[in-house]
């Protein structure tokens, strides 16, 4: 784990020498991606739960380092599912995942974890830890990094307060609203700067302002280097990005209709 001298600041994220230790430290390398620049690939990959027909079928893509990627499909099509798989909490029945350039489908489960501490998660039913308060939450990646207390406690009051949260910083989940512990379920996924961001329906709970300047946090993240997923029905969403490509599941099947599968556009300069 390296510190990347990185610190958040409300409405904008800049870099500020020597500001805190964050997750998700040493960036893409081509060494590390592979020589396609690829962050994630899927080969053949299929999904089964129990003995019924396979949720995902033959899914074969791969997305490029620093990439804005949503994923759309009718409920049921899969996409928690995908998510699954790209998070590390779901192993394919069938196929090959890379992930930051290493085989996870062969990779034992008690090697999983730095893996997945490289990885944002944003979950649908945000998973918060139900005894520890809103701030205890958001600094929870940065403490299983071991970022000292002294440098957190700022990055996790700023973080916070960008979501409208300070007055709420020691209220568990049980007494959040659903809009509340949705922004700290953000919060929480995206404090370490990951190399990878993964948002199941982020801004489900949320009103549309709101939700607008969560994607705006995604967004500069996604220019300081963050590659991210986001899962969602929501096409008022999906226009807010407007350099983000689209990927449709339909049936356990995976579809571009922007064509960013199969003819990936240029590396953006970051
Ligand atoms: N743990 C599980 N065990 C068995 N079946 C499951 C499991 N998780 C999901 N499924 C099934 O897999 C299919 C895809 O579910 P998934 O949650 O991935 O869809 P989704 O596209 O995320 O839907 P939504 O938009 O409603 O969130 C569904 O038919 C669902 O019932
Ligand atoms: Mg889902």
């Amino acid at each position: 784990m390296q510190a990347n001298a990185t610190i958040w600041q409300a409405d904008s994220l800049v870099r500020a020498p020597g500001a805190v230790h964050c997750l998700g430290g040493g960036r893409f390398s081509e060494a590390v991606l592979g020589a396609t620049g690829s962050i994630v690939q899927f080969e053949n990959v299929g999904l089964r739960y129990g003995t019924g027909s396979e949720t995902l079928s033959d899914l074969s893509f791969s997305l490029r380092e620093g990439g804005f990627y949503f994923l759309t499909g009718p409920s049921g099509a899969g996409k928690t599912s995908l998510l699954r798989l790209l998070y590390l909490a779901q192993r394919p029945s069938r196929g090959l995942i890379r992930l930051f350039g290493n085989d996870v489908a062969a990779t034992p489960r008690k090697l999983l974890p730095p893996f997945r501490r490289r990885i944002g998660v944003v979950f649908q039913d945000f998973r918060l830890v139900p005894h520890l308060s809103a701030f205890d939450n958001v600094a929870l990646p940065l403490r299983v990094s071991g970022v000292p207390e002294s440098d957190l406690r700022g990055t996790v009051t700023e973080m916070l307060d960008w979501a409208g949260l300070v007055h709420r910083a020691a209220a568990r989940p049980a007494t959040l609203s659903g809009g509340e512990q949705q922004r700290v379920a953000i919060a929480r996924a995206v404090i370490g700067r990951p190399e990878l961001l993964i948002a199941d329906e982020p801004t489900g709970n949320v009103d549309p302002e709101m939700a607008t300047r969560l994607m705006g946090l995604f967004d500069a993240l996604n220019k300081l280097g963050t590659t991210v997923v986001v899962a969602t029905h929501d096409l008022h969403l999906i226009g807010r990005v407007n350099r983000a490509e689209i990927l449709r599941l339909d049936r356990g099947q995976i579809s571009d209709p922007t064509g960013a599968l199969r003819h990936p556009p240029r590396r953006r300069e970051i």
